[in-house]
């Protein structure tokens, strides 16, 4: 029997959500953070860490993937899952937006968008029918339709027609996905910062019907007041009963500022690209591992934190096996960072459950004015 993948809405507080995504792979529970798995690998951790920061979902990327291995060789291999060794659910970003940030020689035409890959500079053709196809072939759980986000600036004129030409590439997505149980397929609203055109963009979508509704288009250097208040209205736009994903967001406000506004998942490279470059988020702020004020230090990075960067390092050792550019060094903080991230979503989904969501934000916000130890 096939487990359908469905969305139980359990408790609101405010615009705050907290629910459970089921999948055959897996329950998801809301708000959820996606650890960036681009490559087959969420960078520096085993799939088993990763889960043990409490990650119940990962990513992964169409546009990585199908320059390197292919998408069929992993189909070949079994698919992502076993490929990577993730047995929980993966959702997988389309490529249309990798494209546009990572491939040269690019070619946007209404049947899809063509490029030169960026590793070997060999050319390739992404279309809603492709990316349907590819995420197939990898096994995704959660498939996001094929989509452009323009880059900013662009003039309201430019953001029009990438959000009209996204929904037109949407219902293409729908129609080549077809019917597949307890597999999820995404819409993406785009419409930059345009209330109109993020309310057109809405529409368009509802007609179509998804599992789930993902805004797209922000984090993209527009800035967070910008980002909020698009937020302010936006998920009021989408279904109660379905997942909104916001793509791409963020530093641990951003995140929290989301989910006071409706949203239930998000995905950043932040705390695992943060982690090789010896950035640490704590409950006080973040911490620069670098800075030789670390260097005689035998206290933890934060007392709290149950990590085992935490329970079994001091910040002498972390300073030091990161400026000997030790391969422990990016494994620790990428774990710190991840766990970091799960506590953060834990501690929302609880205080979302019992109705002191106000209150927890505003503790959020003390701690992290106190600044580090
Ligand atoms: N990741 C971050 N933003 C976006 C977006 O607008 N579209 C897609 N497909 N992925 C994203
Ligand atoms: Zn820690």
């Amino acid at each position: 029997m096939t487990v359908a993948f469905t969305f139980d809405l359990k408790a609101t507080d405010g615009k705050a959500r907290s629910g459970v995504i089921s999948t055959p792979r897996g329950e998801i529970r809301t708000p959820a953070f996606m650890p960036v798995g681009t490559a087959a690998t969420v960078k520096a951790m085993m799939p088993d860490s990763v889960a043990a920061t409490g990650a119940d979902i990962i990513l992964g990327n169409t546009y990585h993937l199908m320059l390197r291995p292919t998408a069929e060789r992993i189909d070949r291999l079994g698919g992502l899952h076993r490929f990577m060794n993730w047995q929980g659910p993966i959702l997988t970003d389309s490529g249309g937006f990798q494209v546009m940030s990572l491939a040269e020689l690019r070619k946007l035409t209404e049947e899809g968008v063509t490029f030169k890959s960026h590793i070997d500079g060999s050319r390739h053709t992404l279309t809603p029918e492709r990316s349907m196809e590819i995420q197939r072939l990898l096994g995704s759980d959660i498939v996001m339709c094929f989509d452009e986000c323009p880059a900013l600036p662009a003039t309201d004129a430019e953001v029009a027609r990438a959000m009209r030409l996204s929904m037109r590439w949407a219902e293409r997505s729908k129609a080549a996905f077809g019917d597949r149980p307890g597999h999820a397929l995404f819409g993406i609203m785009q419409g930059g910062v345009t209330r109109e055109l993020r309310e057109e963009s809405a529409e368009a979508l509802k007609a179509i019907g998804f599992d789930g509704y993902a805004v797209g288009g922000l984090a993209v250097g527009e800035g967070q007041e910008a980002m909020f208040d698009v937020l302010d209205y936006a998920p009021d736009c989408l279904p109660v009963d379905k997942p909104r994903y916001l793509m791409g967001v963020g530093k641990p406000d951003d995140i929290v500022g989301a989910v006071a506004r409706g949203i239930d998942m998000m995905d950043c490279v932040l705390p695992t690209r943060s982690g090789r470059t010896g950035q640490v988020f704590t409950r006080r702020g973040v911490v620069n591992i670098k800075n030789a004020r670390h260097a005689d230090d035998p206290r933890p990075l934060d007392e709290q934190c149950t990590c085992p960067a935490c329970r079994n390092y001091s910040r002498a050792y972390l300073h030091h096996v990161f400026r000997a550019q030790e391969i422990i060094a990016s494994m620790l903080l990428t774990w710190h960072n991840l766990h970091y991230y799960q506590e953060l979503m834990a501690g929302m989904r609880a205080a979302i459950a019992e109705g002191r969501f106000a209150d927890w934000q505003e503790a959020f916000h003390a701690q992290r004015a106190q600044g580090d130890i």
